[in-house]
């Protein structure tokens, strides 16, 4: 693989970003928005909450491409998110709290676990709660009430949780007096979006630490506001240059968000460079063995496990990867062994023996990362590889086969990508 790739806007970062329009009644504009099937899935939602949006197509916009989104929510009287829309992205979950918080109601669906988990909402009631909501369960809808407004209050999370955080500290923007979170996540994606909170008129400490202080507000105003870029998508495409032994450049991604996946594909023989626009991947030696835990950021992402296995499949020697967020993200697994990797399953732990060269098989895609991982494997293996039900990966990585094909890969959809 050689080439150069553009990194998109981040999908973690632009969800919640976008249900933090129903904070304002003023226009919010978001730019660098990726072309995902989860942005279109959150602007549905918003959309049947009674947000008004105008997509603006690809602009310029301080150096940034991808799509511009005006949301206007200032005539928003629904205040339920449907099943049949949440059922689809539990990341949906994230509109409870600035429904609340500006509305004094939200009746949002349970989301429902997916493959990788259970994926449970108790913290982000448990905060909202704090914040002076009544929360009820009924019929599957989550009803959450604050007819006199929420008041600010010491919220500690037993456990480090990025929707509950951005739930937390999006209400708190509008809560009576001072918020305090201790042991919030701090991925970029959130100090994104206080950022972002910030330019419209809240008042957000601590952003990049594990204890956020809110000063709530009346309201909050307008803005025009920029996306960051992926670090998944660009720790993703990093590994497409070394499981190949190629040479990328990724443009619009900087070092200091990538956190320790950075560290890890140095560790793993992976040589980086900067450049004008970005950074350059490439691979000359052995691909060499690493020790993996998932962990909150700063430390290593779950995002990128399922894409490190893969390399660390054609590593010269053992590896081990222990998987401490998710219950069950090891789908990969199997399919990668359908490939001819060696990897035994201990729990949560993987070990991960060494082979000379994956082998071409047909593959199921089962969830966004886990897919992503059986293309770089693909790109690796000898022949030709048949992944199916990639819908999964549409969720999540804008043209794929765009991006990788102009860095000389063989790829392309059997069937036409679903609608
Ligand atoms: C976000 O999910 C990301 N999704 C995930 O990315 C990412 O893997 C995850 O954070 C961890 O970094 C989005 O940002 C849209 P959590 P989220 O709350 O917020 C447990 C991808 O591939 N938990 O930090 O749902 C939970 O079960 C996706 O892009 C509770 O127990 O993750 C998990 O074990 C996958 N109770 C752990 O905390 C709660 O109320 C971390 O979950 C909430 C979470």
């Amino acid at each position: 693989m050689h080439g150069t790739i553009p990194v998109g806007g981040a999908k973690n970062a632009a969800l919640p970003l976008m249900a933090a329009c129903l904070l304002t009644d003023k226009k919010m504009t978001l730019s660098n928005l990726p072309h995902l099937m989860d942005i279109t899935t959150m602007a549905n939602l918003l959309v049947h909450l009674g947000v008004r949006l105008s997509l603006d197509g690809c602009s310029e916009f301080d150096g940034h491409t991808g799509r511009v989104i005006e949301f206007d929510a200032s005539g928003v009287t629904n205040t339920t998110a449907p099943y049949e829309l949440v059922s689809k992205m539990r990341a949906s979950v994230v509109v409870l709290g600035p429904l609340v918080a500006r509305l004094g109601h939200a009746k949002v669906s349970l989301p429902g676990g997916c493959a990788i988990g259970p994926r449970p909402i108790n913290l982000h009631l448990q905060a909202l709660e704090k914040l002076g909501a009544q929360i009820t369960l009924e019929h599957g809808y989550i009803e959450a009430k604050a007819p006199k407004g929420l008041k600010g209050a010491e919220i500690h999370f037993p456990i480090v949780s990025v929707g509950a955080t951005e739930n937390a500290m999006m209400a708190a923007t509008l809560a009576e007096g001072t918020t305090v979170i201790h042991n919030a996540a701090c991925e970029p994606e959130i100090t994104d979006l206080g950022q972002c909170l910030n330019t419209m008129g809240a008042e957000i400490s601590g952003l990049d630490t594990r204890t956020l202080v809110i000063k709530g507000k009346p309201s909050l105003g307008s803005t025009n506001y920029a996306v960051i870029a992926d670090r998944i998508e660009a720790g993703t495409y990093a590994i497409a240059a070394s499981i190949t032994g190629g040479d990328i450049e990724l443009t619009g991604i900087n070092e200091s968000i990538m956190g320790a996946t950075f560290e890890k594909l140095l560790a793993s023989g992976t040589e980086i460079s900067k450049t004008e626009t970005g950074l350059r991947f490439r691979r000359k030696g052995d691909i060499l063995p690493l020790d993996i835990e998932t962990a909150p950021y700063p430390l290593f992402a779950t995002d990128m496990q399922a894409q490190f296995m893969a390399l660390l499949c054609l590593a010269k020697g053992t590896s081990h990867l222990t998987e401490t967020i998710f219950e069950n993200r090891f789908m990969h697994v199997p399919e990668l062994m359908r490939m001819g990797a060696k990897i035994d399953v201990e729990g949560n732990t993987c070990t991960i023996y060494g082979i000379k060269a994956f082998k071409d098989a047909e593959v199921m895609a089962t969830d966004l990362r886990a897919s992503v991982s059986l293309v770089l494997a693909a790109l690796a293996a000898k022949g030709e590889t048949t992944i199916n039900r990639v819908y999964h990966i549409d969720r999540g990585y804008e043209s794929i086969e765009e991006k990788l094909g102009a860095c000389g890969a063989k790829i392309g959809r059997v069937r036409a990508l679903a609608t």
